[in-house]
């Protein structure tokens, strides 16, 4: 069901919960399920400002019908064309065969690809480029890779409202809460940033640059494609984007660990006993064979150091690791972490030997000699592991 909900006169936003679908792009496990949001914005001119995955089972012309009551809609403003949010483009332009297509040069390049659109109902924007509805106007930004190529924001001049795309958006259906002050924004942001690290990560400098100008417009609502619109603390979602695309550590360590049969499993508990007797603080360890990649990426995200391990596999690392190895070869960022390596095997030492060699492949700072065991992990074979853990304590430390 999409619920419609009054932000200002003439403005509405539409928000649908999608609790079905298990993995957000067929990747990024979904336990609390996501939200879609578009907007309407009716003026002299009506606008519709992005569409709503026909996943959550709601019927957008539908309701767009009934905000427009017998009226044309004038345009469709297309933000981003990922099909979480463009699946219902072809509905609306059944309906509303006249309304003109509002997108960027890229935004087009791509459309064109999903859709037989008429060219003559395309408008194209730049940046700074404004529309003008009647009383309100957008002004566009162009945002590229936040998150696709085509990327774009309107801000609407009038209210000073962002209409920013994927950035600020979540994982996560909505639980009632719309607005930010409905709900705790600490708890909430956790699964923001999951979403941040996992679908925006890779474009992180893309953020960096991009953040001034969000910034710059000094929006009072900001209204993202998936979960809360921040209407009374939007400064609180931009320094959550400030602080996570520097990507400040917040914990001193992440373990990442692919087992078999536990001797690799045992020295990453070992080490982090250490490293935690050597004064790191907030360690989080991992068994990558059992907790979903994209928790571990934001862990990642927001460790000082990284540690990973794995057994040997088939001359190789246990896949699952391999798994995030080729996850992580995707998102530069996280390869400017100090990284330390370790592992066991029962004769030739491949895991560590091939995490060796991803890391020299993609440039990490390696901060120690890895640290490997033969067989089992027995007291008596620990000492490397000794060593390993007070060289990532010393790291730390300057780090
Ligand atoms: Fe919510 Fe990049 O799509």
């Amino acid at each position: 069901m999409i619920l419609t909900t009054t932000l200002s006169d003439g403005v509405f936003a539409l928000s649908a919960n999608d609790r079905r679908t298990e993995l957000f792009e067929n990747l990024w496990t979904l336990p609390s399920g996501v939200s879609y949001n578009a907007y309407v914005v009716v003026d002299q001119k009506c606008a519709l400002l992005d569409t709503i995955n026909s996943c959550s089972g709601g019927d957008i012309i539908s309701v767009v019908e009934n905000i427009l009551d017998g009226r044309n809609l004038d345009y469709l403003v297309l933000h981003h064309l990922e099909p979480d949010h463009s699946t219902e483009i072809d509905s609306v332009i059944r309906r509303y065969p006249t309304v003109k297509i509002v997108g960027n040069k890229r935004t087009f390049d791509i459309l064109r690809n999903y859709f037989a659109v008429k060219e003559e109902n395309l408008l194209c924007v730049e940046e700074g480029s404004e529309l003008s509805l009647g009383s309100r106007t957008l002004r566009f930004l162009i945002t590229p890779w936040l998150h696709w190529p085509e990327t774009m924001m309107s801000f609407e001049v009038s209210e000073s409202i962002l209409f920013s795309g994927d950035v600020f958006g979540t994982f996560g259906a909505l639980e009632g809460a719309l607005f930010d002050e409905q709900t705790d924004t600490d708890k909430y942001g956790e699964e923001m940033l999951r979403y941040y690290t996992n679908v925006i990560g890779k474009y992180n400098g893309m953020v960096v640059k991009s953040l001034p100008k969000i910034e710059a417009t000094n929006a009072k609502m900001l209204c993202p494609l998936h979960g809360i619109i921040w209407r009374t603390n939007p400064g609180k979602a931009i320094e959550f984007y400030k602080r996570w695309s520097k990507l400040e550590p917040v914990n001193d360590a992440v373990i990442v660990y692919g087992s078999m049969y536990g001797n690799t499993a045992a020295s990453a508990d070992y080490m982090a006993r250490r490293m935690a007797d050597g004064g790191m603080r907030s360690i989080k360890v991992f068994d990558v064979s059992k907790t979903p990649i994209s928790y571990i990426i934001t862990e990642i995200w927001r460790a000082r150091c990284v540690v990973l391990g794995s057994c040997a596999y088939n001359g190789m690392v246990l896949p699952t690791m391999q798994s995030l190895m080729d996850t992580i070869a995707h998102i530069p960022a996280l390869q400017c972490k100090p990284l330390a390596i370790f592992g066991s095997s029962s004769w030739n030492g491949a895991g560590v030997k091939t995490l060796r060699c991803a890391a020299e492949n993609h440039k990490w700072n390696v901060i120690a000699e890895p640290a490997e065991i033969m067989g089992f992990a027995e007291a008596a074979k620990m000492s490397p592991f000794d060593v390993l853990a007070d060289k990532i304590v010393e790291s730390a430390k300057s780090c």
